[in-house]
């Protein structure tokens, strides 16, 4: 199977990092590539208890023989690189720096991105995106905008120069005018950026032809999605949503790889629902309910640090995930934290003024209004963490997979009942 993509099909922190360590290290997996977004992701690995987040970087650098990959489809400071891979390297985990390639054509974030991230949210006012403040939004407006920095720019001082004169041109009219800013000084700006230009030098390459090249050759290529289907720009509940295309049709954008070369599609899904940030989210819980899945779920974000909303697995939103991006297989996480109800509702259907709707509504005002319709399925009342097949499974947690798969779209492969690495049963 050379082809694989893993990807989030709720609203983010589905378990992505897990996933994709445990296909890492079950199957030889040549290259883990992050194909969007940027540091705004947080995926958490638990490899013999202790516990490793990864931010921009593939979540496959921890594994030992895998090269990991940030393709042109990602946006990436070089502080935050850095400073993840520094943090790795003080932990302990040896040769990170001779397993990671760089795209050449990734746009770059500079810290005036993050500037502008940060006072176009306090300027929103209520109607804020809530976003990571990483500067994510600003990097993919000037790259579309298209007076976005790449890599290669920093190898090239002049070009470097003039592109961020282009970008901050309009930038400080703006920060100076209508939010009532400093300027950024484009000499600043060079500066640092051109801190990292000697670290970054030997890391990058074309990745799309590399990646091309491994492919040809039957090599195993795993696609770590960050983000989310949800959180996607075009298919997402935009405007809550960031600003790339974390979806399937997305990692070839990012990537640099044809449709027809990949394999399998993974949706990785929490047997309930979280989301950080603002936006509409049809199951969420605002009881004693909500407030347990947060605490048994552990539902505080990586990156941020702020408390996840939650709610009950949402059937409408995993069959959209299902046909948005062609899923051949979901993998369900978070199963054992399910373990502590008598009763667990599961979201199969939305009423909305007073009608029955089975899909995704096509109006986003109608998406505010969806009421979830629930199905109650009775709970295991056990812990099952220590569960390795199904048939360990309690007959009652047996009977919600098999519902969840039936009205999701898409047969699971594999569900999580516990963080750890082993503590995984994989489907048949
Ligand atoms: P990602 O962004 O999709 O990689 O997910 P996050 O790392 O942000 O959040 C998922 C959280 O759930 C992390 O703390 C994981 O360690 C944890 N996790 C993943 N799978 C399971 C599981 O099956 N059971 C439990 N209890 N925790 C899990
Ligand atoms: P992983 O990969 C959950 C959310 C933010 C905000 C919106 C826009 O760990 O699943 P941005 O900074 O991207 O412009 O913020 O998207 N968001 C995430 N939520 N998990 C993530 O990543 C997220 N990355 C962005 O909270 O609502
Ligand atoms: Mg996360």
């Amino acid at each position: 199977m050379p082809a694989i993509v893993v990807l989030g099909a709720q609203w983010g922190d589905e378990g992505k990092g897990k996933a994709t360590d445990q296909l890492a290290t079950t199957d030889t997996i040549d290259y883990v590539v992050r194909t969007s977004g940027g540091h705004n992701a947080g995926h958490t690995i638990v490899i013999n208890g202790e516990k490793f987040a990864t931010h921009l970087l593939p979540s496959g650098i921890l594994t030992p023989g895998a090269t990991s990959v940030i393709a042109s489809g990602v946006v990436v400071s070089p502080e935050a690189l850095f400073r993840e891979l520094d943090g790795l390297i003080e932990r302990g985990v040896e040769g990170v720096e001779d397993r990671l390639l760089i795209a050449a054509n990734a746009h770059v974030i500079a810290s005036y991105h993050a500037t502008i991230d940060k006072v176009s949210e306090r300027f929103l006012g209520k109607n804020q995106i809530g976003t990571t403040g990483r500067g994510i939004g600003p990097a993919y407006a000037d790259k579309v905008n298209r007076v976005g920095v790449r890599i290669a720019d920093l190898f090239d001082e002049s070009i470097l120069r003039q592109k961020i004169e282009a970008a901050l041109d309009v930038r400080n009219h703006l920060l100076t005018k209508v939010y009532n800013r400093r300027a950024i000084e484009v000499e600043a700006v060079v500066e640092e950026l051109l801190q990292y230009t000697d670290r970054l030098r030997p890391l990058v390459r074309d990745t799309s032809l590399l990646l091309n090249q491994a492919l040809d050759q039957g090599q195993t290529v795993l696609f770590e999605g960050a983000q989310a289907t949800m959180l996607d720009v075009d298919h997402g509940t935009y405007p809550f949503v960031t600003s790339s295309s974390p979806i399937a049709g997305g990692v070839c954008i990012g990537a640099g790889v044809g449709p027809t070369r990949i394999d399998r599609v993974i949706g990785v899904i929490k047997a309930y629902t979280t989301r950080v940030g603002s936006g509409p989210f049809p199951t969420e819980l605002f009881d004693d309910d909500g407030a347990r899945l947060q605490q048994l779920g552990g539902e505080i974000g990586v990156s941020t640090g702020r408390t996840r909303r939650c709610g009950w697995y949402d059937a409408v939103v995993a069959r959209y995930a299902a046909r948005i991006n062609g899923l051949t297989e979901f993998f369900l996480t978070k199963l054992d934290i399910l373990g502590a109800w008598d009763e667990i509702p599961v979201c199969v259907a939305y009423e909305i003024d007073g009608q029955r709707v089975d899909e995704m509504p096509m109006t986003q005002t109608d998406f505010h209004h969806a009421k979830p319709i629930y199905e109650v399925f009775e709970g295991w009342k056990s812990d099952i963490s220590g569960c390795r097949t199904f048939d360990d499974l309690p007959r009652q947690a047996q009977a919600y997979v098999r519902a969840l798969e039936e009205m999701s779209g898409a047969k699971i492969w594999g569900v999580g009942v516990g963080p750890g690495r082993e503590e995984t049963v994989v489907l048949s």
